[in-house]
């Protein structure tokens, strides 16, 4: 495994989500990111994947963060502003090639504009890190319909109290579904079934 750098994730947070990707393998289905901002993560899964018969789909807005909502309030989290976290599309395109990697299907769009025509029809594994609450909610109504029995979906910044519209997210989604959520640093971790 190529020890790719990444700025937005830990260093024992990139070997859990390697680890899980590899599980994630045995399922049927493609992977999933959104929120992919500069790839670092995405092209760890492109790795992951090579080899395979799965195919990898980011989705981004391209722009940089949304307005963030007040369920994303927080003292600590003053720093994440609308517009930050811009990457764009071209460069993370470029960073496949350069890498010599195989090109996901990327996706320029706010997750709100998405729809089921825009995802794979079964997803073994979503990695989810939009920061903000309503980002994280359009992403779990997004994909949770399309996650194969025993799939795996990630959200990145579950337990980060700068970020807490993430867990209000999740927690709310979960809440007719009660699926078991394991937490790894900052991360949860939901097997569907
Ligand atoms: C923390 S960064 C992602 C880091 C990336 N997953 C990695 O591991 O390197 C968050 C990204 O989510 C994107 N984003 C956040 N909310 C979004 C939304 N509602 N629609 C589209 N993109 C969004 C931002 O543009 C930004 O690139």
């Amino acid at each position: 495994m190529t020890a790719w750098k990444n700025d937005q994730v830990s260093e024992a947070e990139t070997a859990e989500i390697i680890r899980l990707a590899r599980e994630a393998l045995k399922c049927d289905g493609d992977f999933v990111e959104l929120g992919c901002y500069k790839g670092d993560t995405s092209l760890m899964l492109a790795e992951v994947i090579s080899g395979s018969d799965k195919k990898l789909w980011i989705y981004d807005s391209f722009e940089g963060l949304p307005v963030k909502s007040e369920q994303d309030y927080s003292e600590i989290g003053k720093d994440f502003k609308e517009g930050e976290l811009y990457a764009s599309k071209r460069e993370v395109k470029e960073r496949f090639l350069r890498a010599g990697m195989k090109v996901p299907v990327i996706k320029k769009a706010w997750f709100s504009d998405l729809t089921e025509a825009d995802l794979p029809e079964k997803i073994a594994f979503a990695f989810i890190d939009g920061d903000f609450y309503e980002s994280i909610r359009d992403s779990l109504k997004l994909v949770g319909p399309w996650m194969v029995p025993s799939g795996l979906i990630l959200v990145h910044d579950y337990a980060n109290e700068a970020l807490p519209g993430v867990e209000k997210a999740v927690d709310e989604w979960n809440r007719n579904k009660n699926y078991k959520i394991k937490r790894f640093e900052s991360l949860a971790i939901i097997k569907t079934n």
